[in-house]
């Protein structure tokens, strides 16, 4: 069967300030459908660079990624954000909440790019957060919500629109340890019911409940 997605010699090379880093050196990776990857390395290996170019918010340097089969080159930023928003649900390490809208409004975002109606979103983004345990804190603005809190609503707006690819970028990381166990369940749970899953992950607890682990270091997998 086709991987929901490939990455073929992908390299990320950044510039900055006349200084380039090569992030990802000639990565191979796919991920078939229905996987529970977790991937592992230290700080600086190339981790979330990884995870962005597989979620299609960034392109790579050299390479190419396949989306079902499908080589993602030559479709414009446009197409690839509307493809990501219906397809892919991201949980970004540094949440990128957006600080004026409440958490309901910022859950139900996906949906409102979609084109679904107002009623029917705001009773889905109150489902969402409340099965991420914040139904008491729907019109809270993210800097009125602890750090665990904020990555709930990071995560219950990348689960909004049931995407069939979920890349999560230490989801776990700063959540209490029960927090995290739940929020782990949720994540086996709709993998259960057929979603695709990579976690990058520090915690062994959840690298273990993973299927396959992918190591990575200076920018190769090992
Ligand atoms: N936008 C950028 N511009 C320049 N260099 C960058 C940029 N983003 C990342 N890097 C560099 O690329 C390398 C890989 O970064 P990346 O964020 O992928 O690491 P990581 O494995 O996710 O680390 P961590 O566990 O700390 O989150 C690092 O050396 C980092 O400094
Ligand atoms: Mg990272």
């Amino acid at each position: 069967m086709r991987p929901v997605v490939e990455l073929r010699e992908v390299w990320k090379i950044y510039h900055l300030d006349g200084v380039s880093v090569e992030a990802l050196k000639g990565v191979n990776v796919q991920v078939a459908k229905g996987e529970f990857i977790a991937v592992l390395g230290p700080s600086g290996s190339g981790k979330s660079t990884l995870l962005h170019i597989m979620g299609l918010l960034d392109r790579p340097t050299k390479g190419e990624v396949l989306l079902e089969g499908k080589n993602v080159a030559n479709m414009s930023d446009s197409a690839l954000s509307s493809l990501r928003n219906s397809y892919i649900g991201f949980v970004f390490q540094t949440f990128n909440l957006l600080p004026h809208l409440t958490a309901l409004e910022n859950v139900a975002l996906p949906l409102l790019i979609k084109g679904v109606p107002k009623e029917e979103r705001e009773k889905r983004a109150q489902e969402m957060l409340e099965k991420v345990g914040l139904g008491e804190r729907l019109l809270h603005k993210p800097s009125e919500l602890s750090g665990g809190q904020r990555q709930r609503v990071a995560i219950a707006r990348a689960l909004i629109n049931n995407p069939k690819l979920i890349l999560a970028d230490e989801p776990t990381g700063n959540l209490d340890s029960k927090t995290g166990a739940e929020i782990l369940e949720l994540f086996s749970s709709l993998h259960e019911e057929g979603a695709t899953i990579v976690i990058i992950t520090h915690d062994d607890y959840v690298a273990n409940k993973s299927e396959r682990i992918i190591r990575i270091k200076d920018g190769v997998i090992l």
